[in-house]
């Protein structure tokens, strides 16, 4: 017993007993000065902290990326350098489900990753899907309030998601990929990652190009149906925890072909569509993927509230030779992510150890929660502001990235005019043999289960515009599933119409 570390109160003191209060007499009351059971229950009522407000339920572990490609003219990135080997985290999310939902849902994934990078943390916050249900941020609250509990019945409303899908024709591309295969993986790894939204990489040159991110599953790709998938969550709600732990713990390492696309700033002026658009692919014809390098899955944490859901990542989060592009849904990205740290977490959050660099900081931010730098960040007392002549930390030109050209008038662009929301999931649609095709039709018809005629309609019509077999498929599915008739509908217009 002797070697066994003395337990302590958090100030240090020893802990003489932890089997029995203090009492006035056996019988008792309890004496406030308790001070051991009063920390111990006070520890306990602040052990939650708020859950994220989408991609609540998570799994996660560390691994490593290691580029065995050569995309060195694009950016002088160091984690990206051929042989390069660079320390990283992942958290695998479901997106509108809260954190004790079931792993089985039928979902986009969160494909997050943190490259602790010798140039600072590169994050990269993906799905496993490459486009969006929106392309303006100014709709992704309203779209997250669809996914989420009706604030009345307390229930999640297919009807609210229908209505604003239907709203929504961008929404097309990623309500099929949602409801084909691909949209119910049986665990995080076997499925895709995509960076979806259009990067930059820029070089020793100054020269920019554009970028889009693949993680291509080397287990290959596995689905459940929807039925599998009931059966399954009857079971346990736990399945993508107990695969992904389970196999890192068995030393199964799951892995990942990292890729890329590049596009010139020249291409970009002349896609047809607009390469910075979330709901657009670019064609794999006209931009084919290059191999970068291999990511793998190979330690799990030891903690996980500490290393996994205390884990904030943020599409902010760029290093010298990795930017940013006009995507309209990435740049209110880069101010969301690290604003909803600073509420989840606390300011100074990227001081706790999962989120810490693992290069030197130094920085000139001071107070404020979860300080424990034991000293200021600019490793010298004196040097509390800047520019100083105390030699404090001081700017490197060399991480300034080149000039992004931009041009127009400032306006509300009504991003719904002149956009083809129709080819793409079209391309899609035409890729599915005929028993995705049938699954599709019927998880679609599913889950429109109890939504009004007028909404089921004009879903439809979308439907139609991206190919006939498309809106057949869906309609014979929900006659054969609800009994659903198009002449029984109530026509009521929406304030949309
Ligand atoms: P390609 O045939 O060259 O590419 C097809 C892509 O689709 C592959 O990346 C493949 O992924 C993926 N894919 C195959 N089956 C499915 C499925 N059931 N659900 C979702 N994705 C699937 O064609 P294009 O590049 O012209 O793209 C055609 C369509 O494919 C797009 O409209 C888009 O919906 C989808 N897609 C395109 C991607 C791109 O970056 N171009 C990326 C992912 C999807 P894998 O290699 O893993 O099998
Ligand atoms: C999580 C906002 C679009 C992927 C989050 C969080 C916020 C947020 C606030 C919670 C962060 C936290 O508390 O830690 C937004 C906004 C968007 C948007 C404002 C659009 C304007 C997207 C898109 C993708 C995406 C397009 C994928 C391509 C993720 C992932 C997480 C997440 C993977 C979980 C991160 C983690 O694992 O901790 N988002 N999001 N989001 N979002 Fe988004």
């Amino acid at each position: 017993m002797t070697d066994r570390p003395t337990m302590t109160t958090t100030a240090g003191a020893p802990i003489p007993d932890n089997q029995n209060s203090l009492t006035a007499g056996p019988r008792g009351g309890i004496m406030l000065q308790d001070y051991q059971l009063i920390e111990k229950l006070a520890h306990q009522n602040r052990e939650r902290i708020p859950e994220r407000a989408v991609h609540a339920k998570g799994w996660g572990a560390y691994g490593t990326l290691k580029i065995t490609g050569d995309i060195s003219k694009y950016t002088k990135a160091k984690c990206l350098q051929p042989g390069a080997e660079t320390p990283m985290l992942a958290r695998f999310s479901t997106v509108a489900g809260e954190l004790g939902a079931a792993d089985h849902e039928r979902d986009v994934r969160g494909f997050s990753l943190k490259f602790y990078t010798t140039e600072g943390n590169w994050d990269l916050v993906g799905n496993n899907t490459p486009v969006f249900f929106v392309r303006d941020p100014v709709k992704f609250p309203d779209f997250i309030h669809t996914q989420k509990r009706h604030p009345r019945t307390n229930l999640r409303s297919a009807t609210a998601m229908w209505d604003f899908w239907s709203l929504s024709p961008e929404s097309l591309h990623q309500v099929t990929i949602l409801m084909s295969d691909r949209g119910l993986p049986v665990d995080p790894m076997h499925m895709n990652g995509y960076g979806s939204h259009t990067y930059s990489f820029w070089n020793d040159a100054g020269e920019r190009y554009w970028v889009k991110f693949h993680f291509k599953t080397l287990q290959g790709h596995k689905h459940y149906t929807n039925e599998e998938a009931e059966a399954l969550i009857g079971k346990t709600r736990e399945g993508y925890q107990e695969a992904l732990f389970g196999g890192i713990e068995r030393g199964e390492f799951p892995r990942w072909k990292m890729q890329v696309q590049i596009m010139t700033e020249e291409q970009a002026e002349n896609t047809s569509y607009n390469p910075f658009d979330l709901t657009k692919v670019w064609p794999h014809a006209e931009f084919p993927p290059i191999d970068v390098g291999i990511m793998e899955l190979n330690r799990n944490a030891d903690n996980y509230f500490a290393e996994i859901e205390q884990a904030a990542f943020s599409p902010s989060n760029i290093v010298p030779g990795i930017s940013h592009s006009p995507d309209k849904m990435l740049q209110a990205r880069v101010f969301s992510y690290a604003d909803a740290h600073r509420y989840r977490l606390g300011t100074h959050y990227e001081n706790i150890p999962v989120n810490q660099p693992r290069c030197p900081v130094h920085h000139y931010h001071r107070d404020g929660q979860m300080n424990t730098y034991g000293g200021l960040r600019t490793g010298n007392p004196d040097a509390y502001y800047e520019p100083n002549s105390v030699n404090g930390p001081f700017e490197d030109a060399s991480a300034k990235e080149p000039p992004l050209k931009i041009s127009g008038d400032m306006a509300r662009y009504n991003h719904r005019e002149g956009n083809d929301d129709y080819s793409q999931p079209r391309a899609l649609f035409n890729l599915f043999d005929e028993g995705q095709k049938g699954r599709l039709f019927s998880n679609i018809g599913a889950a429109m289960g109890g939504v009004p005629g007028h909404i089921v309609e004009r879903q439809l019509a979308h439907f139609k515009l991206v190919h006939p077999d498309y809106e057949a498929g869906v309609r014979a599915a929900l006659e054969r599933l609800h009994g659903y008739k198009a002449d029984t509908i109530s026509a009521q217009p929406t304030a949309a119409e």
